[in-house]
């Protein structure tokens, strides 16, 4: 059955979306149709925000989108049409977002160094660094809509030079060349957008060693606590601050 209100119950059905549109957390993720991405869609839809599961893949994100109760847009981070047009959908629909979360990643290739070739950085780089300069620029105006704008980048420990450093720690022991180098670009990224885009809160989150796809399957962690970290930087009061770099356990060292 459609319903189709009189101009006078239009108006008025119209206020009503739109104010409660107003009243909700607008979060939109990237690369969220699957893993830490997809978890954190349905732990904060369980906290109440209104999710827009950002995946590259239509079926994909339709069916993540669909089973979590989220609305799916489509965006493939490393292409400026795609990106451009996921911004145009949201401003049509939603007309705003609250919080950015720049979560979609690829490892890129491991082993010997001595093999890796430009190709296989600019495809690292593409995704887990140009793509967050792409798709934050994109939704700026829509994250200046809001009244409490946050920005979340997922970096990771394996960006950290004291973590890939430290014996007692796991990043120590993996060499990934292109993937540690361009979580230590994103790491950066964000200490410089926390500082130069007054009035957003840009924080990192780095997941931990999780079980998903990018490494097989192989963390140690569930997906829940691979998430811990995101969420609490999404859910957080506004006093808790920019610039700062998280994990599960609480603040970590930028270097
Ligand atoms: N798992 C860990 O231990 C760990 C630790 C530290 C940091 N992280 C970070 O956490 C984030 C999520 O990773 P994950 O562990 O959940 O891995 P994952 O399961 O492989 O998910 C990666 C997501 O990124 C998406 N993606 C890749 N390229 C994209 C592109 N060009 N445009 C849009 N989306 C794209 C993937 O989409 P497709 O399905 O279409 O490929 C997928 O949805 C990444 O930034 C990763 O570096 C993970």
């Amino acid at each position: 059955m459609v319903l189709v209100f009189p101009p006078s119950k239009r108006l008025w059905f119209g206020s009503l979306v739109q104010a409660t549109i107003e009243g909700m957390t607008i979060t939109f993720i990237t690369g969220a149709n699957k893993g830490i991405g997809r978890e954190t869609a349905r732990r904060l839809i369980a906290c109440g925000h209104t999710v827009l599961l950002g995946a590259r893949d239509r079926e994909r994100g339709e069916e993540a989108a669909a089973a979590l109760g989220a609305r799916f847009v489509p965006i493939d981070v490393t292409d400026d049409a795609s990106v451009a047009a996921a911004a145009a959908d949201v401003a049509e629909h939603e007309g705003r977002i609250d919080v950015l979360i720049n979560n979609a990643g690829v490892q890129g290739p491991f082993g010997d160094p001595g093999d890796l070739t430009a190709a296989d950085a600019r495809a690292v780089l593409d995704v887990n660094v140009i793509g967050v300069v792409r798709t934050t620029t994109a939704f700026l105006p829509l994250l200046r809509r809001s009244d409490d704008p946050v920005i979340i980048n997922v970096s990771s420990g394996m960006g950290s030079l004291a973590f890939t450093h430290d014996p007692g720690r796991s990043e120590s022991h993996v060499v990934a060349p292109l993937y540690a180098s361009s979580k230590a670009a994103l790491t950066m990224l964000t200490t410089q957008y926390a500082k130069g885009l007054k009035g957003i809160r840009v924080n990192a989150a780095d997941p931990g060693y999780t079980a998903t796809d990018i490494n097989g399957h192989s963390g140690s962690q569930t997906l829940t606590e691979g998430t811990d970290a995101i969420v609490a930087l999404a859910t957080e009061e506004p006093v808790a601050g920019t610039g700062r770099f998280i994990d599960r356990h609480g603040e970590i060292a930028w270097s």
